[in-house]
């Protein structure tokens, strides 16, 4: 009965194997043992890097992918550059590729670049053989379905006139994951959203779900509201960040604590007490792209009150990161030239190796600008990204004191892999950007001893026990405590 009314489903192909369609498809492939699901991706170093014996080198890190992967690598899951074979087998096609922000041409800083996207529904229609189902997983501003829907009806037009016509049928079903709790949010997520016309269609792609999630958490809507709610979340979950960082910038100023704060007003069930940490300001790959393509939206339709008010959660999450490096300076006596800073974290939060628009970026920027040499430590985040990031080399030799003075002024910056005491040797001041856990373990007195003074902690992230930092005598700043 429940195969009338639904669409055979023996193979899967997902176009992108990145923070998405890796982890995600590795999720379906655990739960699904009777669909063989096949990653591909043009990026061939990244599928070698999946297929990679040493799972160390896996291209993301996501705590407990590695045991999804060595069970089902080879037996169900398999990672691939033959994009065309997968297509013409498969009776669903995730596209899960990059969505950014467009860097030129109309819309530029605000629209979603779709040209992935789009080259994505040309290769599904010239290679696709039977009914098959796109399911929109990339994040997509509204109405993009009409589009894939658009190319997919030309190669049907095509391909009938040749006798062999695939039929298709688009989804939209966003990706809520967060990096870092990846896997768990894959496995119990608040909600799965699938937007569709067909109901045979949707009935198909929520029986894969409902081998590991409840039925009465999939939801279904129309495409629009599926793909609007997708952006939506993300910039009310943004919203309530650039809200608390806005408000502990008022702490500081007033003697409040943000923590307090947070607590006092998430106790109130209305307002709940998640996504309430004031940090250097958000980051990650989704929530400024997507807030500036809502923004985008919002003023193709002539609604520019609408795009001014949601403009704002990114202006003031630039603002406050800004806030930050001004606050380093003002508290090493206006100058930062030749001075040695050590940086604890440069992904943009714990638990990923995932650094895009991370806050640390342009704060070490600023930094560096200011002519301080930075020691930059992260567990996962390798010191070739940083360079990409800070789009400059490190210095490779030991620093020199006053070293400024032969770069013109210009700082520099270079990686330690680990915490060892000798990093502290001669530091200035440390910056705790991300909240990896073991940052909240080091000597403070210790390192206290090794450091100029007077010696400057700046914890973005509120991890470290501050009588602890004071009891070491050195100074601590702590965003949102006014205290
Ligand atoms: P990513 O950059 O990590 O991965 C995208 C992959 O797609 C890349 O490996 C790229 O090589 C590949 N690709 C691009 N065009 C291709 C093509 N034509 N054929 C084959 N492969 C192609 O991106 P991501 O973080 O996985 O994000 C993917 C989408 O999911 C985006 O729309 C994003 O907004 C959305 N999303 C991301 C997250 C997240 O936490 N990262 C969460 C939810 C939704
Ligand atoms: C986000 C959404 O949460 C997820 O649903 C969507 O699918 C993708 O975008 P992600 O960017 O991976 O996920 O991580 P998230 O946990 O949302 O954190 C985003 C940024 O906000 C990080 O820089 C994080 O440190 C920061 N953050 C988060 C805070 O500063 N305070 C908080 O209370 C929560």
């Amino acid at each position: 009965m429940k195969d009338a009314k639904t669409f055979k489903v023996k193979n899967i192909c997902c176009i992108g194997a990145g923070y998405v369609g890796g982890p995600t498809m590795a999720v379906i492939a655990k739960y699904c043992p009777d669909i063989n699901v096949f990653v591909v991706d043009i990026d061939k170093q990244k599928i070698s890097n999946w297929n990679n014996k040493d799972l160390n080198k896996l291209p993301v890190f996501e705590p407990n992918l590695d045991q999804i992967i060595e069970k089902c690598r080879d037996k169900n899951l398999f990672f691939s550059h033959e994009i065309e074979k997968y297509i013409s087998i498969a009776d669903i096609v995730f596209i899960s590729v990059n969505t950014p922000t467009k860097v030129r041409g109309f819309g530029a800083g605000k629209a979603s670049d779709l040209k992935w996207v789009e080259a994505c529904a040309r290769q599904v229609a010239n290679f696709a053989r039977n009914h098959t189902i796109v399911v929109e997983k990339s994040t997509l501003p509204v109405r993009t379905a009409e589009v894939i829907q658009n190319i997919l009806e030309i190669a049907q037009r095509r391909t009938k006139e040749n006798n062999e016509a695939p039929t298709f049928d688009v989804l939209s079903n966003p990706e809520f994951l967060s990096e870092g709790t990846a896997i768990n949010d894959l496995k119990n997520p608040d909600r799965v959203l699938i937007g569709g016309n067909n109901n045979k269609a949707i009935k198909t792609l929520s029986a894969i779900y409902e081998n590991w999630v409840s039925k009465d958490k999939i939801l279904e809507t129309n495409i629009w509201s599926s793909e609007l709610a997708k952006l939506t979340s993300n910039a009310f979950l943004a919203q309530r960040i650039s809200s608390i960082n806005s408000i502990s910038a008022i702490c500081e100023s007033t003697g409040a604590d943000v923590r307090e704060v947070s607590r006092a007003i998430g106790k109130d069930t209305r307002i709940g007490s998640k996504f309430l940490d004031s940090g250097p300001g958000f980051g990650g790959s989704c929530f400024k792209k997507d807030i500036l393509n809502l923004v985008y939206i919002a003023k193709f339709y002539g609604l520019n009150e609408v795009a001014d008010f949601w403009e704002s959660v990114v202006n003031i999450n630039t603002w406050h990161q800004s806030r930050i490096s001004q606050l380093v300076i003002k508290n090493l006596f206006g100058t930062l030239a030749g001075k040695k800073i050590v940086i604890l974290g440069f992904a943009f939060k714990a638990n990923t190796n995932d650094t895009r628009e991370s806050a640390a970026i342009q704060i070490c920027k600023d930094l560096i600008n200011e002519g301080a040499n930075l020691i930059i430590n992260d567990p996962k985040v390798s010191s070739n990204q940083i360079t990409h990031d800070l789009e400059m080399e490190q210095l490779n030799t030991k620093l020199e004191e006053n070293s400024f003075y032969n770069n013109n002024g210009l700082g520099s910056w270079s990686f330690s892999k680990n915490i060892d005491i000798e990093i502290f040797e001669d530091a200035y001041a440390v910056l705790v950007l991300t909240e990896w856990p073991q940052y909240s373990m080091i000597n403070w007195k210790k390192i206290a001893k090794k450091m100029i003074q007077p010696g400057w902690i700046f914890d973005s992230r509120s991890i470290l026990d501050s009588e602890e930092v004071k009891n070491a005598e050195l100074n601590l700043w702590r965003v949102g405590d006014g205290s």
